[in-house]
């Protein structure tokens, strides 16, 4: 059954850029709605800018512009984000909208029909300099238990006790300095303790597969509420001055801003739908519409209880689910939220990284749970590299080329009849023999055919439909896994080497070569269809590395209806064309560097992640399961890293050592093997630098390693430490020497 979807995420505040955070949120939908999309469904994906509030109005006031040209400005900025990182959302508005206005004073009169809003006079800090009422963020003042001076209004930093603004001692207004006074108005108020209310949200909160059960735990509980704590009503004005909605028949009255926030979900999709002629009342009154938000964890609360009530009681669509995520950390470090993390997604894509290893690595990392995700620069070149690229990217790049050269473009059948299964199979373990040494005992007919039926369609969809990326991620990555270890088994560049008569392992006779020109297109041919497999799987998350491959493979479009149907025989390919070039080191030091016009608190933030985010990316020879930085890119110059103490570089163990032995390593492309001998004994340190060095040439050599760094268990042995060389933006290593005179083991400092 089709599926008929209006999904959201939260609206950002608009008196600020997006962060990594909003980034993060909407690749996350966006990868959903893309799946849906691909099962049939019909999605409608939007969102907005959330405008209203006293922090807008005062920042556009410091600013010395209005409020409207402030999120005027900030909203113009979306576009190069959004496009920047594919996030495909139908319709972009503004809570600040006749849309709004609209539904949002029609929710509230519906609410005030049914009895759910009432006033009350309510006492509250007023800054009589500025001739507004404070919200408590303005309120400082010393702490009525320890006396330190300059607290909030809720809470001490010193001693961390908890109090309302008006215990303060000597209170004062963060906006004029002026003395607050207390004053009283008329507030409104949303009776969220109505026992309909209460009655109504206890069901939708336990309603199955409603909401993830860490999310509607959370809700119960405040639902439930603690003895002195019983769901309280909710204060939902604001007196003037203020931006936001005017309450109809309440001079001088408007909406707090959550309240209007989340019907802003509701305007931007009014407004996409009078802009493409959809009926938003009848989308909305089908009983089928699913309304799906996704939001951060800091948010539950507005998204479960005040939200729901208030469409339920207005007569409103209810939402179907609210998918909760946790928040983007950089190296374990905790973002704030106005301010983001030190992962700038303009500067991400300024430096020219590739929005899709964004996503796959977000996709990569994230679950159904509401779990923080935690950026790690290392893991993000070790995801992208060997597994998008390694793996996935590899298939085509190992095979189109044979299928254009050998066959005129045209692929094979994948049918493997019983008579050609035996000559492969005899072929492929007389050829295991010659190149490994060891025929592959286990290949039979059987594990020939089997890959030719591998599809994890509903395993995948089904993942997708849950959010499991990770898993999914993994089930795909694990398929791509078995093409490699077939194409390993079938040796296709082995195989062109013996049809073009280049390589004859043993006396191969006229009909070994018929036999391994067979076996060539068909191998290929199958890795051609496993590719286009694999690309249907991550399309929702490629979308455009999808599309060349797209056009790659000479189709008109991937879907995953057509996973079940291979390619017929005599498909014409194109030539391959690279489709996703590999993350390097250097960028990522460029995504955390400091850039020199920086003011210094900026600098100050940037240095600290990256502090975390790249230990050991400055001149040390990279560690050796990452690529190193050979080729120029659009690195911005490295600016001197943060001051570190005498005591800190002490730390550091750095040992002349001899390089007694420098060797190739089979199936590395980067590394060498070292053998240092540093006085007490000898080290074997694998080095990322034989696009530089001949190894012979090394042999005898004196330079600098680090003693003490912790070994490495890598897949060609243990490392155990690291040399260390320069190398700036253009091709090129240069390993450090010593001076003639100078001991192996001698230390350096
Ligand atoms: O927390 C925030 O960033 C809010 N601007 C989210 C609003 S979500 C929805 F309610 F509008
Ligand atoms: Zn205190």
């Amino acid at each position: 059954m089709k599926r008929k979807l209006l999904v959201t995420t939260a609206l950002p505040y608009a008196n600020g850029s997006f962060h990594i955070g909003h980034i993060m949120e909407y690749i996350q939908a966006d990868i959903w709605v893309r799946f849906q999309r691909m099962q049939g469904h019909t999605v409608h994906f939007v969102c907005a800018d959330d405008a209203h509030g006293a922090p807008i109005m005062l920042k556009a006031e410091a600013e010395g512009v209005t409020p409207q040209q402030l999120i005027g400005r900030i909203g113009a900025e979306r576009k190069q984000y959004l496009d920047g990182f594919h996030i495909g959302f139908d319709n972009w508005h503004s809570t600040e909208s006749p849309e709004n206005t609209e539904l949002s004073q029609d929710i509230y009169r519906k609410l005030k029909v049914a009895g759910l809003i009432y006033t009350k006079p309510v006492e509250q800090f007023y800054d009589p300099v500025k001739g507004m009422f404070l919200a408590d963020r303005y309120i400082k003042g010393e702490c009525p238990k320890c006396g330190a001076k300059d607290q909030y209004g809720d809470a001490c930093e010193n001693c961390s006790s908890v109090y309302s603004p008006t215990n303060l001692i000597n209170p004062y207004s963060t906006l004029s300095g002026a003395a607050p006074e207390l004053k009283t108005s008329e507030h409104y108020f949303f009776r969220l303790s109505d026992a309909k209310c209460v009655d109504f949200l206890n069901k939708w909160v336990n309603e199955h597969g409603r909401l993830q059960s860490q999310v509607a735990n959370k809700a119960k509980e405040w639902l439930e509420g603690k003895e002195d704590k019983a769901l309280g009503d909710w204060d939902i004005s604001r007196d003037a001055p203020y931006f936001g909605i005017p309450i109809p028949d309440a001079p001088g009255k408007y909406f707090y801003v959550w309240l209007d926030a989340p019907i802003g979900y509701l305007a931007s999709f009014k407004n996409y739908c009078a802009k493409k002629g959809i009926d938003f009342d009848g989308f909305l009154a089908d009983p089928q519409t699913e309304q799906i938000h996704f939001i951060g964890k800091d948010i539950i609360y507005f998204h479960t209880l005040f939200w729901p009530a208030m469409l339920k009681f207005a007569g409103y669509k209810i939402p179907n689910n609210v998918y909760v995520h946790g928040f983007i950390t950089v190296s374990g470090e905790k973002m704030s939220k106005s301010r983001g993390t030190g992962i700038s997604p303009l500067r991400y894509l300024e430096i020219g990284m590739n929005p899709e290893w964004l996503r796959y690595y977000i996709a990569a990392k994230l679950n159904a749970n509401v779990e923080d995700l935690d950026f790690n620069p290392d893991d993000f070149i070790a995801r992208v590299n060997s597994d998008l690229i390694g793996k996935y990217i590899n298939i085509a790049s190992r095979t189109f080329g044979f299928i254009t050269r050998h066959f005129d473009g045209k692929t094979s059948s994948i049918e493997l009849s019983d008579a050609d299964a035996d000559s492969f199979k005899d072929l492929i373990e007389r050829h295991g023999e010659v190149r490994y040494g060891n025929p592959n005992s286990t290949i039979d007919r059987r594990s020939l055919t089997e890959i030719t039926k591998l599809a994890l369609k509903n395993d995948i969809a089904v993942l997708y439909d849950r959010r499991e990326y990770s898993h999914a991620i993994r089930q795909i990555m694990f398929q791509a896994d078995v093409a490699n270890g077939f194409a390993t088994l079938c040796a296709p560049w082995d195989m062109s080497k013996i049809v073009r008569g280049e390589w004859t392992p043993w006396k191969s006779d006229h009909l070994d070569k018929k036999i391994a020109e067979k076996l060539l297109h068909w191998s290929c041919s199958v890795l051609v269809d496993q590719f286009r497999l694999l690309t249907i799987y991550l399309k929702p998350i490629l979308p455009e590395t999808a599309a060349q491959a797209m056009r790659l493979l000479n189709m008109s479009s991937i879907e995953w209806a057509e996973e079940s149907k291979h390619f017929p025989a005599g498909h014409s390919i194109r030539d391959y064309d690279r489709l996703m070039t590999r993350v390097e080191e250097k960028q990522l030091d460029a995504l955390f560097d400091i850039p020199a016009a920086a003011p210094a608190k900026e600098q100050k933030k940037m240095t600290e992640t990256s502090k975390v985010g790249s230990q050991s990316r400055s001149q040390a020879v990279p560690s050796p399961s990452t690529p190193h930085p050979t080729s120029p890119g659009p690195a911005a110059p490295t600016a001197p890293a943060e001051t570190i103490s005498i005591d800190d570089f002490a730390r550091i163990d750095l040992r002349v050592a001899k390089i007694v032995r420098a060797e190739y390593v089979e199936g590395a492309d980067k590394l060498l093997k070292l053998t240092l001998n540093i006085g007490a004994g000898e080290r074997t340190v694998f080095a990322g630098i034989k696009s530089a060095y001949d190894p012979a040439a090394l042999e005898g050599r004196l330079t600098v390693m680090v003693a003490n760094l912790a070994p490495r268990k890598m897949k060609f042995g243990l490392s155990q430490g690291m040399v260390l060389a320069a190398s700036g933006d253009a091709a090129g290593i240069y390993l450090l020497g010593v001076d003639s005179g100078a001991q192996p083991g001698m230390k350096v400092k």
